[in-house]
C-alpha cells in the first residue's frame, strides 16, 4: 500500500517536539511492514541541508499561488525512506523555528505557506504531478497539512485520508480576511466546515473532511471529546467518534536504548543496572550539582503551560528543602524560565539548569535522573515518559493522555505491574504528594528495583502501533472500494 505522509517535521531535518520524532519513527515501522511510504516535508532551510547531505534530486516543478515551487527528493537519513521535500524558498527559506521568527511571534503568512504545502499535497495525490508514484492514503499531521483532505474532497477518485491529531491546542486559526485572501472556495466558509467562531480553522479541514480520524494516545482519545480539552471541536469529534481513535505513539528504540545510547559513556540495561549510577556521577559533574547522594529529579522539555511549568515550580521549593536536586532542560516562555533561573541561582548545588535544544543532554539526564517529572496539565502521547521508563528511570506524571495509558501507580495496580507514580487531581498539592510517594519507595531498594524492571520491561517500540495504522489503512482502502448503495 501506498502512502503519503504529509508533517511539517520530521527528526533529525527539523524537530519543535514529539511530532518530528514521530514522523521519522513510524514512517520507518510501516516501511518495515512492507508499506511504500513517501513523507512531505516543507523544504525549510535545515532540512534541505540536511537533505543534500544525504543526496537530493528535483522531481517536478510548479507554480501555485504565483509562487515557483520545486519538489525534491531524498532520503531519511539512515532509513530506506523516501522524503520529499517542497522548495519554496519565499515561503520556507526562513533559518530557525519553522513556525515563528525569533522573537517567538508566527511567521505572518502561515496561512499561506501550509495552504500552499497543502496544495503540493493534493497534486500529488491526484497524480497532477507529473509523477510515477501515486498513493493510495494519505496520512496528514496536525493544522499545518489539514487543509490537504480538504483539496481532496473534491474529488470522487481520490486516495484515503487519515488526520492524526497531535495536539488539539494548535488549530492553525487566522482571521476571516486571511480566508478571504487564500482564495479558498466559499462554500468552505460554514460553521460544519472550516468556519470557527468567526475564523478560519485549519485543523477543522482536517477533521471535518478526513475518512478517518487518530490521535496519539487512547487516553487523548477520550479527552478530546470533552469541554475541557476539545477546545470548542469537542461537539464535532463527538460527532465523528465511530471514525476517531487513539494509537499510542512509539519511541525510537534504537536512539533510546541504555544499552548502546550514544551520548553515554557508560551502558546499562534490565539485568545490569550497575552502571546507572555511573551515568549519574557523570551527569551530577557535567550540570554542576553536588555529588551529595540525594535524589535527583530530571524534566525535559518546552517550557510552556501545557508542561505544568507552575505545578513544577511550586513543588520545587519543598522539594529541596528535602534535600532533593534537579536537573532540567527546556526553552520556552520567558515567564517560566525567568523564576527557573531564579532558583537555579539560590540552590546551585541543587538544580542545575540548561535553557536551551540539547539532545546529547536530554539523553544524560534520561539516563542519570533517579526520577523524570512530567507534571503536564494535557499530555496527547509524551514521548519522555517512555524514553525514561526504558532508561529505569521513574516517571511521576499527571494521570492525562498519553501518560495515563502508559505510567501505572503501585497504589492503582500494586508493585508488581507498577512502573511509576501518578497524580490524580489537577493540583501542586497531589503532584507533590506523588513525588513524596516516589521518594518514600526509593529508600526501598527492592520495591524500587521491582518499579525499575517493570518499566524497563514494557514494549514501546512502534511495532504494534504501525500495524494499528496499517489496519486503519486497509478499512479506508476496503470502504472506499465498496460502492455506497
Ligand atoms: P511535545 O511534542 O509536546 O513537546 P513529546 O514528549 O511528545 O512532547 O516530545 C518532546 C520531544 O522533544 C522529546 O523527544 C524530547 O526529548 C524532546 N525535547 C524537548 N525539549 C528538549 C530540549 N530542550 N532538548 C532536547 N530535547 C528536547
Ligand atoms: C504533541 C504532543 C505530545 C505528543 C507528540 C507526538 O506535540 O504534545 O504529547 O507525544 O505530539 O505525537
Amino acid at each position: 500500500t501506498r502512502v503519503l505522509f504529509a508533517t511539517s517535521e520530521v527528526y533529525p531535518l527539523v524537530k519543535t517536539g514529539g511530532l518530528a520524532d514521530v514522523s521519522a519513527s513510524l514512517p520507518e515501522a510501516l516501511c518495515r511492514l512492507g508499506y511504500d511510504v513517501n513523507i512531505l516535508l516543507p523544504g525549510y532551510p535545515s532540512a534541505m541541508a540536511a537533505a543534500s547531505r544525504t543526496g537530493t534530486s528535483p522531481l517536478a516543478q510548479f507554480s501555485i499561488d504565483g509562487f515557483n515551487v520545486t519538489l525534491v527528493e531524498s532520503r531519511l537519513p539512515g532509513t530506506a525512506v523516501t522524503i520529499w521535500l517542497v522548495d519554496c524558498p519565499q515561503l520556507f527559506g526562513r533559518e530557525g523555528n519553522p513556525y515563528q521568527n525569533d522573537q517567538g511571534e508566527d511567521w505572518p503568512d502561515n496561512a499561506q505557506r501550509f495552504k500552499l504545502f497543502a496544495e503540493v499535497g493534493a497534486r500529488i495525490a491526484m497524480g497532477q504531478a507529473g509523477l510515477a508514484w501515486c498513493p493510495e492514503i494519505v496520512h496528514c499531521n496536525d493544522w499545518q497539512s489539514a487543509l490537504l483532505p480538504v483539496f481532496l474532497q473534491a474529488y470522487p477518485e481520490r486516495p484515503g485520508t487519515v488526520f492524526t491529531i497531535h495536539n488539539l491546542a494548535y488549530q492553525g486559526l487566522f482571521p476571516q480576511t486571511t480566508f478571504a485572501a487564500l482564495g479558498l472556495p466559499e462554500t468552505l466558509w460554514r460553521y460544519d466546515q472550516l468556519e470557527f467562531h468567526g475564523q478560519l480553522s485549519f485543523i477543522k479541514g482536517g477533521l471535518v473532511f478526513s475518512d478517518r480520524i487518530t490521535t496519539v494516545s487512547p487516553g487523548y482519545a477520550e479527552e478530546i471529546q470533552t469541554p475541557e480539552l476539545g477546545y470548542g471541536l469537542d461537539g464535532l469529534l463527538r460527532y465523528r467518534r465511530p471514525q476517531l481513535s487513539g494509537i499510542l505513539n512509539g519511541i525510537d528504540t534504537r536512539t533510546w536504548n541504555p544499552e548502546d545510547d550514544q551520548y553515554l559513556d557508560r551502558h546499562y540495561g534490565r539485568d545490569h543496572l550497575k552502571n546507572k549510577r555511573l551515568c549519574q556521577t557523570a551527569l551530577l559533574q557535567t550540570m554542576g550539582l553536588a555529588a551529595n547522594g540525594a535524589a535527583l529529579l530530571g524534566f525535559i522539555g518546552r517550557l510552556v503551560e501545557q508542561k505544568g511549568l507552575d505545578w513544577l515550580l511550586s513543588v520545587m521549593p519543598p522539594l529541596l528543602e528535602r534535600g532533593c536536586q534537579f536537573a532540567i532542560l527546556g526553552s520556552g516562555e520567558a515567564r517560566f524560565e525567568a523564576p527557573l533561573k531564579e532558583l537555579a541561582r539560590k540552590w546551585p548545588a541543587h538544580v542545575s539548569l540548561k535553557i536551551g535544544y540539547d539532545e546529547a543532554l536530554a539523553h544524560r539526564i534520561t539516563a542519570g535522573c533517579d526520577l523524570f517529572l512530567m507534571p503536564s496539565r494535557f499530555e496527547p502521547c509524551g514521548l519522555n515518559q517512555m524514553y525514561s521508563l526504558r532508561y529505569g528511570t521513574i516517571p511521576v506524571v499527571h494521570a492525562v493522555g498519553g501518560l495515563r495509558d502508559t505510567v501505572f501507580d503501585p497504589a492503582d495496580t500494586g508493585i508488581d505491574h507498577a512502573n511509576g507514580f501518578c497524580f490524580k487531581s489537577p493540583d501542586p498539592v497531589s503532584f507533590l504528594e506523588a513525588v513524596e510517594r516516589a521518594l518514600d519507595c526509593h529508600k526501598n531498594r527492592k520495591a524500587w528495583r521491582r518499579l525499575q524492571e517493570n518499566g524497563m520491561a514494557g514494549d514501546y517500540s512502534w511495532t504494534q502501533s504501525a500495524v494499528h495504522y496499517g489496519e486503519l489503512y486497509q478499512g479506508i482502502l476496503a470502504e472506499r472500494q465498496t460502492p455506497i448503495k
